[in-house]
């Protein structure tokens, strides 16, 4: 291995990053240090002599092709030489086999279209915008391919900020980096690092930005807070299924759904989604035996057309049992009464639904969730919907999206209502009957509410 830290065209902190053998390592950490320059230069390794595969990843197709984008970027460098560009599966190939491939994870899921195991390199770009278990799964797939002397490398550029702040700076031990000895290496690169940069026009544009902002970015400042001042992550409390109390302690489980109904598109690529928030509620609270607590069980969360929002939810229902309660967000007006209707009568006949009339600002609801959450009274059960639902929680009301906050602070009025239908025994069976009445109370019992909100 050379040490020479004059290599022409790299910076010393890129030829740094170039030399290490560990799995994973984070580049970075402010902006303009050079990280999805990184990124690429990783990628080149070894294309010349071996049959090497990478992969680098943006969460969107648009950040990966716009000007700046790795993908863009990647053409200026490859454009006239011997590599050939495969416009349909994003890829560039090199006489000796090697192949650079781009990729983005946007929706859940995609990270299942990328066997990480054909790859003997992964590059995140903009980590903290990707969900821990997009990374994890990435991680976990990597494996050694045959005698291949190259070795495999999982690498990522990053600033601080952005939903995945809190994973990231916990995984790396940021802002210090992790400990000597550690399989993980952190190397923090700043605009003064990136000596290619024309640097006052930079810094001219940061100084643009609030304070938060513009530390983050310019001094790479990992504990400059960047929640949205409601729920405070470390205050959700996560649990295994093994500590979860009896089943016969909840005085109601029920399942609230907050509906969407658009396919992302080109004109529309980031809509909301439909959540499914699945919430059992206890009367006498670990915490305080005087207060009840609450244990989200399961988060379901997707988009699509009505068509595929009925299927998806009739299939949730179904899994979810008889027992559990399913209530939907019933919006104004008499399309809000038709959409409950149909799925009263034809999408889930067999199971118990019930419509919340949603009042008042979603700040508001979502002041008195983060209440609950931030007393210690809100418990996670382990799923791989947690890292999304807490980065969206930490973040709102300042991200991209709200769906999961709004489902889990209109599931904790839904339950509220259960359990009053609980303690009044007036739900035991269901019947065509019995939901024409439930339905007829309910309209009383959303008018109580507003004296509440
Ligand atoms: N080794 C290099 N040689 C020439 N220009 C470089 C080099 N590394 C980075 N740059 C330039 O510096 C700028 C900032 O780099 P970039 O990778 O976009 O930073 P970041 O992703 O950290 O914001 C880009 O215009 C990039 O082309
Ligand atoms: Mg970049």
């Amino acid at each position: 291995m050379t040490t020479d830290p004059k290599v022409p065209g790299v910076l010393p902190k890129q030829l740094a990053f170039a030399l290490i053998e560990k799995q994973e390592a984070l580049f970075g950490g402010a902006v303009g240090g050079s990280k999805s320059e990184v990124l690429i230069q990783g990628a080149t390794q070894w294309v010349d002599d071996y049959p090497v595969h990478s992969l680098l990843l943006r969460r969107t197709y648009k950040d990966l092709d716009k000007p700046g984008g790795l993908m863009f970027r990647a053409r200026e460098w490859f454009s006239g030489t011997d590599a050939h560009w495969d416009g349909i599966n994003y890829r560039w190939t090199f006489p000796s086999g090697a192949t650079i491939n781009f990729g983005y994870l946007e929706h859940e899921g995609d990270e299942l279209k990328y066997q990480s195991s054909n790859y003997h390199y992964v590059g995140f770009d903009e980590l903290t915008h990707f969900p821990e278990y997009q990374y994890l799964y990435m991680y976990s797939r990597m494996r050694k391919l045959g005698s291949s002397p190259v070795p495999l490398r999982l690498r990522s550029g990053t600033n601080p900020g952005g939903p995945g702040h809190e994973w990231v700076r916990k995984r790396f031990n940021l802002p210090d980096g992790p400990p000597a000895g550690s399989d993980r290496v952190f190397v923090q690169s700043f605009l003064h690092d990136n000596f290619f940069l024309e640097q006052e026009e930079y810094r001219k544009g940061l100084d643009q930005l609030g304070d938060v902002t513009r530390a983050q970015l310019l001094e790479g400042d990992w504990t400059a807070s960047s929640t949205g001042g409601f729920f405070v992550a470390e205050n959700f409390k996560t649990i295994g299924w093994d500590e979860l109390p009896d089943v016969k302690e909840f005085v109601a489980i029920i399942r609230y759904w907050d509906f969407a109904a658009t396919e992302p598109s080109e004109i529309y690529p980031d809509p909301d989604y439909t959540v499914g928030l699945k919430l059992g509620m206890i009367a006498h609270g670990a915490m305080d035996p005087a207060l009840p607590d609450w244990y989200v069980l399961d988060v379901e969360r997707f988009r699509g057309n009505p068509g595929t929002v009925e299927n998806r939810i009739k299939a949730v229902a179904q899994r979810d049992g008889p027992k559990v309660v399913q209530w939907l967000e019933q919006e104004r007006g008499s399309a809000g009464k038709h959409l409950i209707r149909n799925y009263n009568v034809n999408v889930l006949p067999d199971r118990t639904v019930r419509a919340l009339y949603v009042t008042g600002t979603k700040e508001v609801r979502a002041a008195i969730a983060a209440a609950r959450a931030n007393e210690g009274r809100i418990y996670l059960v382990d799923g791989p919907w947690i890292p999304d639902f807490v980065s969206e929680c930490a973040v709102f009301p300042l991200g991209s999206h709200d769906d999961q906050v709004d489902g889990l602070s209109n599931a904790l009025i839904s339950i509220d209502r259960e359990r009053s239908y609980f303690d009044q025994g007036k739900v035991r069976r269901v019947s065509g009957l019995m939901k024409a009445r439930t339905r007829r109370s309910e309209r009383g019992a959303a008018m109580s509410f507003k004296g509440h909100v």
